[in-house]
This record gives C-alpha cells, structure tokens and sequence, in this order.
C-alpha cells in the first residue's frame, strides 16, 4: 500500500480529535470522510473546521479559495452510519477516533473492513488501548497501526505512530512518512500502555500528588515550583484541572492497570477524592484551586529550598521515567525527547536535562528517594543507574 496525497482519508468519530485530524488530513491535500454515528456531530464538524480556515484566512496564512477548498474537500456524512460503512470504501486509509472502549473499537474495525479494499491502512487513535488488542479483530489485521494525535490535532506538532506485534513494517513506515508530508513531528512507540507521552508523564502528576499528600508543600507552591525552577508552562496541579482530574485520573488509572500495579504509576487517593466530589477542575468550577467567581486564589510559599526539593524530586522521577522507556526500548533517546518536547510541551527534552545536569546526580537524587522510602516506586532504572557508573550521556 502506498499512502500519498491521493489516498482518499476516512476519519470515523467527528469528535474533538476525528475534527481536527479531519481538518489536518484535508489540509494537507487529501479528500477526507469524516462520519459520526451521532446526530449532529458532523455538522458541529464542518462549523469548527469553516471556523478555523476563517482564522487562517484572517490572519493571512492562507488565501479565501484555499481554505474554502479545505472544507470542500470533506465530506461530511449527516446521516447516523449505524451498520452502513459503504462511504469509506474508497479510502486508503480510515483513521479511528471513537470513544474509548476496546469491543466498539473491534467491533467498528470488522466492520470497516468489511467495506474497504484490502490494502486500505486501518489507524487506531486510542490514547490507552493495546493497539494489538483492537488490530486482532480483523481478518487482515497487518494493515493496522495506530497513529496517535495530541489535541488539539491541527495545533500539536506531535503524532505517535504505533506498530503492534503483528503488524506488517511497511504499514508502520507508510504511516510514519504520511505524517512527515501532514508537516506532522512523528515518533515511534512501541504497543505498550500509554506510548511515550502518557507513560512518561506521569510523575509529573503523581509525584506532585505524594509530594503533596506528604505535606511538604501545598499545590501553589509546587506549581509555582514547577513553573519558576522548571520552566513547565502550567503546574502539576493547575495542568490536571486544565485537563479535568476525571480524565487525568482514569489515564493514570489505566497505564496502572496495563503496568500489572506497578508502584511507580500508584493513582493518588486525593485525586480520587476530588473526582468523587464532583471537582473535576475548571471545567466543574473547582478542582485543586477554586475556580468560583470571586474566590482567592491561594499563593506559593515561594520558599527557596523547599522548591528545590519538589523541582528535583519531580523532575528525578521524570527522568528515571523517560531513561527506563529507553531500557524497555518503548522509543529511542532522541523520539522521547521530541514526544515531551512538542507533545506537551516540556521546556526540554527529559534525557538531555540529564545530560545537563549530570546523569550520575540525577540518579543520585532518586538512590536518595529510595533509601528514604524503601519504596520500589523510587528505583533507579537499570539504564541510569549503568550510566551513572560508566559516566556515560544520553545520545552518545
Ligand atoms: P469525543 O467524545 O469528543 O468524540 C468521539 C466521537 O465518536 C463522538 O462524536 C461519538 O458520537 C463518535 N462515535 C462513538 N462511537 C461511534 C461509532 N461506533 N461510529 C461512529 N462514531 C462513533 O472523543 P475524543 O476526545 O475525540 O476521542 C476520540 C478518541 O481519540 C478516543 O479513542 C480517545 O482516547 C482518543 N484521543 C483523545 C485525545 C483527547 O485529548 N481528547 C487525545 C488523543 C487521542
């Protein structure tokens, strides 16, 4: 199969993420088939993307006609899809962004393939899913890779591309180079839970949770920690609201599961309080910060060694995540680096801040944090810990 600017684009679920791939795929010159089984998606589709080629017209970046052949590119299908696929079968590759759940994901793959020719390229979206899991529901299953957006998908520079096990290489390559001509920053990652970015991500968020659940400083402060010493455009604390603590908490939850309870990714009771009262974040009105008109927003401490001592603990524990994805060969040195980088945009790439601030301190920090706690959740990954010991640097 070769994907080129005249494959015709399905994209299946015209929600916040099969809109904006939509919109990039027609961007890029292809025709697209954006459907959705639910009324009135399609058309909340069309308005946003016409909105967004206004802005691009707006501001110069692209000439009325262009923008209008965008959207003329598209088709929408009005009409629920229910059983009736029939639309994508001239596509050479459907991508999938549907809701979350393994058996509609297979049963919509059967299904898909039931109309498609049989070199057409089926891509899976999921953020959380075995991509081997939802690929094992068809007949032809090497046709399938997943190729994973960050949102929003017009903006976000970012796209994993995921081959599973059974997977033919030329569908993952064919993949990886479609992104490359979509102006797209792919990277690989292997099928494993959360792929780079929603695996190694995560002490952001759960080291900041047990930093404070410990007491030794209150949300303003590690965020202001984070922000000031770090860098991080946003904190831990106001990231998770921004996200919604009950999408931040089942992402957590689930790379928990899929890593066999591993203690390093332990979901934080404070976030499960919080999701159980309904403080979901801004998105409720309150979350860690209270949100409610006219509320006090509560300030750091600013206390100079005490945001030292959350900076390096967070940042230890990132590090230890992104060096054990290099051991567990999830991706390469230089993709993980560009996955934090330009998919949540990290004010550097993890493993050359490790570089700079000296591999064998960094896992000074986190030998620290072990024989502290006794806890496995702290452990050097054996890649760290061996390059500590040779005095060796990431991409060398
Ligand atoms: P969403 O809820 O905004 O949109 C999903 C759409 O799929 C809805 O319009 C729904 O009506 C439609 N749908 C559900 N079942 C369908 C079916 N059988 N056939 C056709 N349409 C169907 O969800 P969102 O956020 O766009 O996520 C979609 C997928 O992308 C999920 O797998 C999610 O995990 C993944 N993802 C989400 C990201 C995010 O930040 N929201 C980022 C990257 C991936």
């Amino acid at each position: 199969m070769t994907l080129d600017n005249s494959t015709v684009v399905g994209v299946v679920g015209a929600g916040a993420m099969g809109t904006g791939i939509a919109q990039v795929a027609a961007a890029a010159g292809h025709r697209v088939v954006l459907a959705d089984a639910r009324q009135g998606a399609t058309a909340k589709a069309q308005a946003a993307i016409a909105k967004a080629m206004d802005r691009e017209v707006e501001k110069a970046r692209m000439s009325r006609n262009a923008a209008d052949e965008v959207v003329s590119r598209i088709d929408f299908q009005w009409n629920a899809i229910g059983d009736d696929y029939s639309a994508f079968s001239k596509c050479g590759l459907v991508i999938e962004a549907i809701v979350e759940d393994l058996d509609v994901k297979r049963s919509l793959f059967r299904q898909l393939e039931s109309v498609v020719a049989s070199d057409c390229v089926l891509a899976t979206n999921t953020s959380s899913l075995s991509v081997a899991a939802i690929a094992s529901a068809c007949e032809v299953s090497g046709r399938v890779v997943g190729i994973h957006f960050f949102n929003p998908a017009p903006v976000m520079p970012l796209v994993e591309v995921v081959p599973w096990l059974g997977g033919d290489a030329a569908v993952g390559t064919s993949a990886y180079e479609l992104m490359r001509r979509w102006n797209k920053m792919p990277v690989l990652a292997s099928d494993t839970p959360g792929f780079i970015v929603n695996r190694v991500a995560r002490p952001f968020y759960g080291e900041a949770l047990r930093i404070h659940d410990e007491g030794v400083a209150d949300v303003a402060t590690i965020d202001w920690a984070m922000k000031e010493l770090g860098g991080f455009r946003m904190g831990p604390f106001e990231l998770m609201d921004f996200i919604g603590n009950d999408v931040n908490y089942a992402v957590t939850r689930s790379v928990f599961e899929a890593m066999f309870f591993d203690p390093r990714y332990k979901p934080s009771l404070t976030q499960k309080r919080l999701v159980e009262s309904n403080f979901l974040g801004r998105k409720s009105g309150r979350g860690y910060y209270d949100y409610r008109p006219g509320a006090d927003a509560p300030q750091p401490n600013k206390d100079p060694v005490t945001g030292v001592l959350v900076f390096e603990r967070i940042l230890a524990m990132l590090i230890n995540e992104a060096a054990d994805a290099v051991f567990l060969r999830v991706a390469s040195a230089e993709d993980i680096d560009l996955a934090m980088t330009k998919g949540v945009n990290y004010p550097k790439g993890l493993l050359a801040w490790a570089n700079e601030l000296g591999v064998s301190r960094v896992h000074g920090w986190l030998e620290g944090l072990q024989d502290e706690y006794g806890e496995d959740r702290y452990r050097p990954s054996p890649l760290l810990k061996r390059m500590a010991r040779d005095e060796r640097r990431f991409f060398e």
